[in-house]
């Protein structure tokens, strides 16, 4: 691969780097002149992998496209340009991606002037720009998570130019307010509180590929959330890597707990966040979630290990005991919780006794829902360079029965549902069936269940017939 002068490719030292500095807050956007009307007549398309935080950085993309006159299609064979947005919390993922992008090969075969880009997280990874620029000719546009902004006048020098426009800032980031968006939801939004991580969890890549912690300020969260009520959005979510610590990184009379009863105050039905870290969640933020109707009973609550030697390694700050209390604490104030989390099996050198620790924890806490995992080394994190001598033959065992044990307790959860009505938000017909409606509890449990006249958006009264691990069965009481 020859490298060209004008190329800024990702720096994995930079990026880890945390100054003092006061980050830059820019709040005014405009799209170049000579870009403003590149997309007329062109079609473009959007694939997302990963959380929440790109499922929304998508939907700014997609307003930046839209001003500049592109058109969304949901059919990757008509379109012009293709983003794929990535994710690099594990390896999977990028293999996936590669694979993606290798199927496209026959699209930019039969149409040359296919503009194939690529950003995301997994932008942000060394390896990973150096083996897709190298084997990958059709990718014609990689950026970053902190270019995106800078989207039109690549795309221009792209189409214009016949440019292979590479553009990767390792740094701290920015927070830019007013970028247009083009929401996928049409009553459900997601709402960036802050962006970036400086937790530097030892096993994770989020603090390298996304920057420091920046915080929105406050008011410009709430002027977000009073549009998107004037708008009929009946959900929000409140997105941070580890919300709990918004405002920290502004001064100290910001905190989440005020940011959350302020957005209940404006009258959102539906108000949820994600993701919690147990380290600084806070009493003030028990208090809020138990007080208003609004703000869903609902907590994503990382555990990651059960083991306080493996938490100490993962750099987690919370001992195994402060978890459990954490989590008494949360189902006694806050009448009707659920609560899922997060488990990684397999963290380096983690012994049999170990993860019984983990076990321990999910056979207490009896989990709502569990995300599991397989540790996955990634390039340039502490862990990564950890000695780790656990086969992976074990792991996938560990795997297996830890599914296996919290499968068990989410059945009993859901049983208990059984005979009861619950309000139901609607998101349309099942992905599986298109004779019954799906939507979610207040409590974040998907429920399918049968009705009439039955619109996406609505709020409906469902009476549960039956429960299996991951959704409810019921029919909707009119
Ligand atoms: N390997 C496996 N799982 C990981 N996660 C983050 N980094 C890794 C990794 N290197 C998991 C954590 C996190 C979730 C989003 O992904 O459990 O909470
Ligand atoms: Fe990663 Fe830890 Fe930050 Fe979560 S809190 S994004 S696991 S570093």
């Amino acid at each position: 691969m020859k490298k060209r002068p004008e190329w800024i490719l990702p720096d994995l030292k930079e990026a880890q780097k945390r100054t003092k500095k006061q980050i830059e807050r820019i709040d005014s956007y405009v799209v170049p002149e000579n870009a403003r009307s590149i997309g007329v007549n062109r079609l473009y398309f959007i694939s997302t992998y990963g959380c929440q935080a790109n499922e929304r950085d998508s939907e700014t993309l997609a307003g930046i496209m839209d001003s500049m006159g592109f058109t969304k299609v949901e059919d990757v064979e008509k379109a012009d340009v293709i983003l794929i947005n990535t994710c690099a919390i594990r390896d999977n993922a990028m293999e996936k991606v590669l694979g993606e992008i290798g199927n496209f090969k026959r699209l930019y075969r039969e149409n040359p002037d296919l503009v194939i880009g690529v950003c995301g997280c997994m932008a942000q990874e060394e390896g990973f720009v150096e083996r897709l620029l190298e084997k990958y000719p059709q990718v014609r546009l990689l950026f970053g998570t902190h270019n995106i902004h800078q989207l039109p006048e690549m795309l221009y020098s792209v189409i214009y130019e016949k440019k292979r426009v590479v553009r990767i800032y390792s740094r701290e980031g920015e927070v830019y307010e007013n970028l247009p968006v083009h929401r996928f939801g049409k009553h459900k939004a997601w709402v960036n509180i802050m962006y970036g991580c400086d937790k530097f969890c030892t096993y994770c890549i989020v603090p390298y590929t996304r920057g420091k912690q920046r915080s929105r300020y406050m008011d410009e969260i709430l002027k977000e959330v009073r549009e998107l009520k004037e708008q009929g959005y009946k959900e929000i979510t409140l997105l941070g890597q580890n919300v709990n610590a918004y405002g920290k990184d502004i001064d100290d009379s910001y905190d989440f707990a005020t940011l959350l009863e302020e957005c209940a105050k404006i009258g959102i039905p539906r108000i949820r966040f994600t993701t919690s870290h147990p380290w600084d969640f806070s009493d003030e933020m028990l208090d809020v979630i138990g007080k208003y109707e609004n703000i869903m009973p609902f907590i994503h609550l990382p555990l990651q290990s059960g083991d306080s030697d493996i938490l100490k390694l993962m750099g987690r700050r919370y001992t195994q005991e402060e978890y459990i209390t954490l989590y008494n604490k949360i189902i006694e104030r806050i009448p009707n919780v659920a609560v899922s989390t997060d488990i990684i099996v397999g963290f380096p050198n983690e012994s049999d006794q170990q993860f019984e620790h983990t076990l321990d924890v999910v056979k207490y806490c009896k989990f709502d829902n569990a995300f599991t995992f397989i540790f996955s080394p990634r390039p340039g994190t502490p862990a990564s360079r950890m000695e780790d001598p656990i086969s992976l033959e074990t792991k996938k065992k560990r795997l297996a029965l830890l599914n296996k044990t919290w499968n068990q307790y989410a059945l009993e959860r859901n049983k208990a549902y059984i005979g009861k009505t619950v309000t139901v938000l609607v998101d349309g017909w099942s992905k599986k069936n298109h004779t019954v409606y799906s939507g979610y509890t207040d409590t974040n449990k998907l429920v399918n269940f049968t009705g009439n006249h039955i619109q996406t958006g609505d709020f409906v009264q469902v009476y549960i017939d039956d429960a299996k691990t991951f959704s409810l069965d019921g029919h909707a009481i009119e």
